[in-house]
């Protein structure tokens, strides 16, 4: 039954698409049915929503009166309301956006479901030719991927409040759901912890392109704020604590609990064996637990290889490999990560690392592995196997520090290979899945913003627009029902908001309008 109703969802999005001209929404919804005719607004517009969904209701109105300038009122009673939220779950979707000649209702269960269902109004408003204009139509959706993330490294260079709320805007734009915060690293550490204030007054100090820039970094006030606005729009957001390695911000703050590096990355590990270095990562830990209330901690555990020359030859490294009965150094990275992992687990945090830690022994049930070195497949086919939960973030085509066009200058190429907008778009999950288990365990895709090469808004923007829609689109719509040059055709209406919101994208219809910025 289940697997009729998906055909038919199939079969209405594609004609529905192929119909609809009029169908402007990103990502394509499962079901879009234009009717005939046009809806209007115009200030004045009664609303009404049940109490459950007073907070999205006054999204739209500030969506509206910021996009717009619309000013909205909330009616006495439904009957006069001409935008209507109502409180009915559906069978078979998440949320159902009718927009009729004088009436426009949003209907779901849940005020996730409700946003959503605002979302795509606002897009259809947005794209309209004029808002006596907004096309009349049937949307009936879900997502076919519950994690549709984006990361953004922080620690290479910061961009402040504004920059991460403008983000969090526009992956609501598009449906995104996760925020992956890249906190700390080589560079500098970012967020303000109350036990250790050397974190960020020492650690926050430099960035990628100058060591000795004054300390930036996040308070523990600006944090609660970016949560608070995240959640606003169904957003979760997970911090990132790189551990072992990529730790050399926070031991250039706290040397005592150092391990050493190599020649190339000094300091960059923590120390393994003391166990004052799990002490104090616990009680940094338990402060972040508390400011991000979604319970997902990342611990990284990514190219600890890069600095564990010291490990090799300090005793009381060696000790430990030999008590644990290690074959190799590996044993000590993991043996980190599980230590850490248990700290997580009596804070009933979930565990989230690279796809390095996938041979640790992690709690299933409580575990997300990230697969990124696309070259190293065999790490996503282990992580299945196992049956972790599995981000899909492959550098090629997810890391969004890698140039979109061949004759683009700066950013990464591997191989000659980047992340352009069609790769995005069409990157097939269906042979990194072979079987139902492992397709269950894949929970989504993300996009990830490494900022050694952005060290501006100009830039962040230019390689994070248009390819946020590509990745939307890739998360939210079935493969099946993905259609390359009908997404162009909606994209093209899209680059009229962001023209109107001054961003500095990448334009694929016309690379001429906005250079490539320099770093
Ligand atoms: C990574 O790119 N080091 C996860």
């Amino acid at each position: 039954m289940k697997k009729h109703i998906l055909t038919l969802c199939l079969f209405l999005l594609i004609s529905g698409i192929l119909a609809g001209q009029n169908n402007t929404v990103i990502p394509a919804p499962l079901v879009f049915v234009q009717n005939t005719g046009y809806f209007s607004i115009a200030s004045g517009c009664k609303v009404s929503a049940p109490a459950a969904f007073k907070r999205e209701m006054h999204f739209l109105q500030t969506e509206l009166l910021r996009y717009k300038h619309l000013t909205t009122t909330f009616a006495a009673s439904e009957k006069e309301a001409v935008i209507i939220l109502s409180n009915k779950a559906s069978k078979n979707f998440l949320y159902e956006l009718q927009i009729l000649k004088n009436k426009v209702i949003i209907t779901s269960g849940t005020d996730t479901g409700i946003f959503y269902g605002i979302i795509s109004f606002l897009q259809l408003v947005n794209n309209a030719s004029s808002l006596q204009q907004i096309p009349c139509a049937t949307i009936k959706d879900s997502p076919s991927m519950p994690w549709r993330g984006i990361m953004r490294d922080e620690s290479r260079h910061f961009f402040g409040v504004e920059k991460v709320k403008s983000i969090l805007d526009w992956m609501a734009y598009y449906k995104l759901n996760k925020f992956h915060w890249h906190l700390t690293d080589e560079p500098g550490w970012r967020i303000e912890i109350k036990q250790y204030p050397n974190l960020t007054n020492i650690g926050g100090i430099g960035n990628f392109s100058d060591k000795n820039a004054e300390a930036r970094y996040y308070t523990q006030q600006d944090i609660n704020e970016i949560v608070q606005y995240a959640h606003d729009r169904k957003i979760e957001v997970i911090p990132e604590i790189d551990m072992p390695g990529h730790a050399s911000a926070a031991n250039r703050a706290y040397p005592e609990f150092s391990g050493g590096g190599s020649e190339k990355h000094p300091d960059f590990t923590f120390h393994p064996t003391k166990e004052t270095t799990y002490q104090y990562l616990t009680n940094i830990l338990k402060e972040i637990n508390v400011l991000f209330p979604d319970r997902m901690l990342h611990l990284g555990g990514d190219e600890v290889s890069f600095g564990i020359d010291k490990w090799k030859t300090d005793p009381a490294v060696l000790e430990l490999m030999q008590k644990k009965n290690m074959n190799d150094i590996k044993g000590v990275e993991t043996y980190f990560i599980e230590r850490m992992a248990d700290s997580l687990a009596a804070m009933n945090a979930k565990i989230l690392v690279w796809d390095e830690m996938v041979t640790a022994n992690l709690p299933l049930d409580k575990t997300i592995i990230f697969w990124w070195r696309h070259d190293k497949p065999e790490q996503l086919k282990l992580s299945l196997q196992k049956g972790y939960k599995t981000v899909v973030c492959p550098r090629i085509p997810y890391y969004f520090d890698f140039v979109q066009k061949e004759d683009h200058k700066v950013g990464r190429k591997w191989g000659g290979k980047f992340s352009d907008l069609q790769s995005i778009y069409n990157f097939s999950l269906k042979e990194l899945q072979p079987d139902a288990k492992s397709r269950s365990s894949i929970l989504g895709v993300q996009g990830n913003i490494w900022t050694e090469t952005i060290q501006t808004n100009d830039r962040l923007d230019f390689m994070l627009f248009p390819r946020i829609a590509a990745l939307a689109e890739s998360a939210w719509t079935p493969e099946e029902g993905r259609n390359f040059d009908r997404f162009m055709e909606r994209l093209k209406l899209h680059t009229i908001l962001y023209e109107a919101e001054k961003l500095y994208y990448f334009n694929p219809f016309d690379a001429g309008v906005h250079g490539e910025p320099a770093n």
